[in-house]
């Protein structure tokens, strides 16, 4: 077993050899999962926080089913009624529940960097459930452990992300995972919605869905993140969905076994067609949302025992 993080962050902090080790172990969460009985104790005793101070079903739910299926107490603090409201600072709010001993924060915030702040001043493992534009890391993990499963494999396929890259950390945090399993990445977008400096990412670009999608293995799409656009970035969706809307004939320029994938949430008829997200053949949008329960209970199960073997040394008087 190869995995040194004491905190989830980022895709970025992580090797090769600890993506495998927690796939491989979320792979054995996933059988666990498609049982009835279906709790084991890896989390026993221990105290786990969400903490969203943005918008989530997938995640949030996903995060709190893994911690309760690992045995964990788990917390979702409502943060709409918190002292956030009362203008208490995000800083402020982590020393208070820190203060409370748990073992796990799991935090999603809307500005990039707040989550690797707040996990320097806190004595438990952070977990980064999205922050700004910037990386989420467990949608990386989960949808490399559905590639995996699907194609046999995690290097050598041609993967097309498609969309409004500049604003997504989903794409982010994919670019990532994907590039250090030496795999060939297109990036397909309007140039409005690419990020500045991508010439230097080491992917193809696309301004032309069917060009950029020949050949492909995987087509992951992406919403447009309108809540981080501060201009007009497309005329209207009804011509985004026309150029860039994934439908049948333009899926066809890809590989006949291509997957097609999306995190979610979807907006069908802008950035893809409704009957094609739905059709199981093509489509592994809901498997994603099971490949994630798997890979938060086990990015969780291998930071408690990180957790517990750094504070054991501690308690032995080993100085670490
Ligand atoms: C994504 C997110 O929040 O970054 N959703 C998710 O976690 N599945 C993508 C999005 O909001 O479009």
């Amino acid at each position: 077993m190869t995995f040194r993080a004491r905190h989830l962050l980022g895709i970025e902090q992580l090797q090769p050899d600890e993506i495998r080790t927690l796939l491989d172990l979320a792979d054995s969460y996933v059988d666990l999962n498609r049982r009835t009985i279906k709790r084991t104790d890896a989390l026993a005793g221990m105290t786990q926080i969400n903490m969203f101070f943005e918008a989530s079903t997938r995640t949030q739910s996903s995060f709190e089913i893994a911690g309760k299926r690992l045995g964990a107490d788990v917390m979702n603090m409502a943060v709409s009624q918190s002292s956030v409201k009362k203008g208490e600072t995000l800083i402020d709010t982590a020393l208070t529940l820190n203060a409370m001993h748990p073992d796990l924060l799991v935090v999603r915030h809307q500005n990039s960097g707040a989550v690797a702040l707040l996990a320097e001043k806190v004595n438990c493992a952070v977990l980064n459930a999205g922050d700004g534009r910037h990386e989420h890391p467990t949608q990386a993990l989960l949808d490399a452990l559905t590639i995996r499963r699907r194609k046999g494999r995690l290097q050598r396929l041609t993967v097309a992300i498609c969309g409004d890259i500049a604003h997504s950390r989903v794409a982010r945090s994919n670019l990532l995972l994907l590039g250090k399993m030496e795999n060939r990445i297109r990036l397909i977008g309007p140039p409005t919605l690419m990020p500045a400096g991508v010439g230097e990412f080491g992917c193809e670009i696309y301004d032309d869905m069917k060009a950029g999608l020949e050949g492909a293995d995987v087509v992951m799409m992406l919403r447009l993140q309108k809540e981080r656009m501060d201009g007009g970035f497309i005329p209207s969706e009804r011509e985004y969905f026309y150029r860039y809307g994934l439908d049948a004939e333009k899926l066809a320029h890809a590989k006949p076994d291509a997957i097609v994938m999306h995190p979610g949430p979807m907006n069908r008829g802008v950035e893809i067609d409704g009957t094609l997200a739905d059709d199981i053949n093509r489509s592994v949008i809901q498997e994603q949302v099971e490949m994630g329960v798997a890979v938060r209970m086990a990015a969780m199960d291998l930071l408690a025992r990180n957790l517990k073997a750094e504070r054991g040394r501690a308690a032995a008087g080993v100085m670490v």
